[in-house]
C-alpha cells in the first residue's frame, strides 16, 4: 500500500518510515514529482493539514498524509498557532519569530503554552485527523542547540530544560508531532490487518 507524506521533510519521513516498518511503502512529495510549496490557506490547523492532504489527493489521486503544527500561547489567545512558521514575517525565520514571541510576553505573567499538532489521512477517499499535543511554558531566554522552530524557548511541563537542550530521542518520547503520528501508525497497522 502506497502513501504519499506531503512533505519532502526528511526527519518526518524518516520518522513515519521507521514506525510503520515494512506494510506501507511512503512516498515524498518529491517521489510523485510535486515540486513548490502546498497551499495552507486556512485559518486553523486542522484547515490546513487538510487543506494539503486534500491537494495531493486530488492532483495526484494518491492516498496521503499530510500535517500542520502551531505554537499556542495562552496569554495571546492561541497566537502565533497556525501563523507559527511566519509570526514575525513571511521569511519565516525562527530567530525573528522568536524574539517577536519573547518580546509580546514581556509583560504577561502567564508563559503558558502547548504545541499542537494535526495529522490529516485521505485513505480509500475517506478522511480521518489524528492530534498530538505537548503542554508547556515559554522561556525568559533562548536556550540549547538541538531541534529547530521554536525549540530553544519551549519548556515542556515537567521538565526545566528547553526542547532544544534534548536529545532528538528524549523530545520524541513526548512531542506533540510523535503522539499525533504514533496515532495515526496505530490506525494504519490496525487498518493493514482488517
Ligand atoms: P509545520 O506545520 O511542521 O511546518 O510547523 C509550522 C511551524 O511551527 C514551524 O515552522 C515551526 O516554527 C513551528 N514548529 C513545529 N513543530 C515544532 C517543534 O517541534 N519545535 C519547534 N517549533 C516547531
Amino acid at each position: 500500500m502506497k502513501i504519499c507524506l506531503a512533505s519532502n521533510n526528511e526527519n518526518k519521513l524518516r520518522e513515519i518510515k521507521h514506525k510503520l516498518g515494512e506494510t506501507f511503502e511512503i512516498v515524498s512529495l518529491a517521489d510523485i514529482g510535486h515540486v513548490g510549496e502546498l497551499p495552507e490557506n486556512q485559518k486553523t490547523l486542522e484547515g490546513n493539514s487538510l487543506e494539503k492532504a486534500e491537494y495531493i489527493y486530488k492532483n495526484y489521486g494518491i492516498d496521503c498524509i499530510a500535517d500542520d503544527t502551531g505554537l499556542e500561547v495562552v496569554a495571546l489567545d492561541g497566537a502565533p498557532g497556525v501563523y507559527s512558521s511566519r509570526y514575525a514575517g513571511p521569511h519565516k525565520s525562527s530567530e525573528d519569530n522568536m524574539n517577536l514571541l519573547l518580546k509580546n510576553l514581556q509583560i504577561k505573567e502567564d508563559r503558558r503554552a502547548q504545541f499542537r499538532t494535526i495529522v490529516t489521512l485521505i485513505m480509500n477517499g475517506k478522511t480521518k485527523q489524528f492530534e498530538g499535543r505537548v503542554a508547556g511554558k515559554i522561556s525568559k531566554t533562548k536556550s540549547g542547540q538541538e531541534g529547530f522552530g521554536y525549540d530553544p524557548i519551549f519548556i515542556p511541563k515537567g521538565y526545566e530544560q528547553t526542547f532544544a537542550e534534548m536529545s532528538l530521542d528524549e523530545k520524541n518520547k513526548i512531542s506533540h508531532r510523535s503522539e499525533a503520528v504514533e496515532k495515526l501508525v496505530k490506525f494504519l497497522l490496525k487498518k493493514a490487518k482488517e
